[in-house]
């Protein structure tokens, strides 16, 4: 996928190590992904988001929410900005799988620990690889074993990865619709 699409917020990132993870998620994100909508089934997500591109008006809408995020959790300096990475790629780069029997694509489940085991294998930082591993909070519960190597539970209760939970949740609900202008 072309960084471009997230160039602004790209640009906000000022730790050398930490863009080039997003940059390597995204190239390892499918072009077709900024096509999708930010819900498959269009039950989710606000209205704003259903059609094609909804996925990265998501992606900037959470990523732009750890500005308000970081007071209310106390997050300063270099953990705001793995907390802007970490809402900036979360959904990223594995999210979507093609039903062969509804014949459309769909949401993984797995989604939130197939991203976080990429990420571990291109950054040492536990606390941005668990900000995504939990960002779904009480809607994933699984736990595996390459979790358990990673000793990722240690940080489930980190105020990064708190508020990565939160902010992706707050973008996500149908009523909260965030105009372009503040995104
Ligand atoms: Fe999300």
């Amino acid at each position: 996928m072309d960084t471009k699409l997230l160039e602004q917020e790209i640009n906000e990132i000022k730790d050398e190590n930490l863009k080039d993870l997003i940059e390597k998620v995204m190239h390892a994100t499918p072009d077709w992904y900024c096509k999708m909508p930010s819900s498959t089934s269009g039950s989710f997500h606000p209205i704003d988001e259903l059609g094609p591109g909804g996925k990265i008006i998501h992606h900037k809408k959470v990523f732009r929410l750890a500005d308000e995020a970081v007071e209310r959790y106390g997050i300063k300096e270099y953990e705001y900005e793995v907390l802007k990475s970490a809402c900036l790629i979360h959904d990223m780069p594995f999210c979507f799988y093609w039903d062969k029997e509804q014949n459309r694509y769909r949401t993984d489940p797995l989604h939130p620990f197939r991203n976080s085991f990429f990420c571990s294998k291109h950054c040492s930082d536990s606390i941005l690889v668990s900000a995504i591993y939990y960002h779904m909070g009480r809607w994933s519960n699984y736990e595996s074993e390459e979790a358990k190597k990673l000793s990722l539970e240690r940080y489930k209760e980190h105020p990064v990865v708190m508020a990565t939970q939160e902010c992706d949740f707050y973008s996500s609900r149908r009523m909260i619709l965030l105009l372009p202008n503040w995104y």
